[in-house]
């Protein structure tokens, strides 16, 4: 199987009077498993049909492997796709649903049964040729769908939300299933989600889209940890978004009022004194007591106000002066500090885990 690369280059779709894609621009790397992440509706399936030739872009190019596809027929593309809400057809077998994927192109060497056999392999299907969807799970038929889209060896893998369909202990499951199979196979592959926590499992590499557009495109990491825009870090996990002014920059800090209480966080993105910024800290990075008290800023005195207990993890709610709200949240281990309810304590985190957003 050879591997390619894939670039989308200034990619636009227009239906009608809908602007469903508007200037994609990505490309990922051989071997890469790359995700379109964001809310329904922001062009993924789009995205995803024009990479597979099922939709003509409106403007901008594709290219696989070094070739301009962007005008070449779905059958001559050489890439395997699972749709979305569609898995297998159900009044076919197995064997007929894979090899149902060969049969529009032209068989090579080795035999359309060697084929099927070697991808329900590759699956860990082995053997279930005979039987019909309704005597598989819903996991099952999903492997199906995948070893589909693999029986033709393709350059590219596409997977439209392949996990939608499923519970959520099995989607748990299966994420991890087809992380194992992406990585054995070692095969360059665009997933489309909008479950953050998929992408974050499965991807090297993540492009977040709103309103047709990549707001932001970087490994799980530096999306979660440093969000380009108000939007990523709302969409990716939870944040707190504290609305403020700057008073002061420091090297690579910003000073924040948030009324009167001040603040600090991160710059990533030129800013100026006096501008109306947002501060983004997670509730996992406020850090409450004690350990506010040792930060290498004056933590602000807030009330907790609302106190949660999820098992694993304890969340407060803490206001801070001038009615700023600020959700904590701290593992819940035997050396935890407690705080009771209306209990004023500092509050505050390390200024780099806080973030300055300006759109
Ligand atoms: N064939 C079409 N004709 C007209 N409008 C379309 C067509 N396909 C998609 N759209 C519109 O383009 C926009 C993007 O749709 P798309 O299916 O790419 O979203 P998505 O991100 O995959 O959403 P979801 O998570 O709900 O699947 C939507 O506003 C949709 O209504
Ligand atoms: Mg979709």
């Amino acid at each position: 199987m050879s591997h390619a690369g894939l670039e989308l280059a200034d990619v636009h779709k227009r239906y009608h009077a809908v602007q469903a894609v508007r200037g994609v621009s990505l490309t990922v790397g051989q071997g890469e498993f790359f995700s379109l992440l964001g809310p329904s509706g922001c062009g993924k399936t789009t995205t995803l049909r024009m990479i597979a030739g099922f939709a003509q872009p409106s403007s901008g190019r594709i290219v696989l492997d070094g070739q301009d596809i962007t005008a070449l027929p779905p059958e001559k593309r050489n890439l395997g796709m699972v749709f979305q809400n569609y898995a297998i057809f159900p009044h076919m077998r197995v064997f007929d649903n894979i090899a149902f994927g060969l049969q529009v192109r032209k068989g090579e060497s080795a035999s359309t049964a060697q084929k099927v056999k070697a991808s329900l392999e590759q699956v860990g299907l082995a053997g279930y040729e005979d039987r019909y969807p309704r005597q598989l799970s819903g996991g099952e038929q999903q492997r199906v769908a995948l070893a589909r889209a693999l029986v033709v060896e393709p350059k590219l893998l596409l997977l439209d939300e392949p996990l939608s369909a499923l519970d959520k202990r099995l989607r748990e499951e299966m994420k991890y299933w087809i992380k194992d199979l992406q990585s054995r196979l070692g095969i360059t592959t665009v997933y489309v989600t909008h479950d953050q926590s998929e992408a974050m499992t499965l991807s090297d590499r993540i492009a977040v889209m709103n309103k047709g557009r990549v707001e932001q495109l970087g490994p799980p990491r530096e999306i979660y940890e440093q969000p380009a825009t108000r939007f990523v870090s709302g969409f990716i996990g939870e944040s707190n978004m504290l609305e403020g002014r700057v008073t002061a920059l420091e090297g690579q800090q910003a000073v924040v009022a948030l009324g009167d209480t001040q603040v600090r966080a991160r710059v990533l993105r030129p800013v100026q004194v006096g501008q109306s910024v947002t501060v983004m800290v997670r509730p996992e990075n406020v850090v409450l007591g004690a350990a506010a008290g040792t930060l290498a800023w004056p933590a602000p005195i807030g009330q907790i106000i609302g106190e949660i207990y999820q098992g694993a993890i304890i969340r407060y709610e803490i206001q801070l002066p001038g009615n700023v709200k600020l959700i904590a949240e701290s593992h819940n281990t035997s050396e935890r500090e407690v705080f009771p309810v209306r209990a004023n304590v500092p509050a505050g985190w390390s200024a780099d885990s806080g973030v300055v957003l300006i759109e």
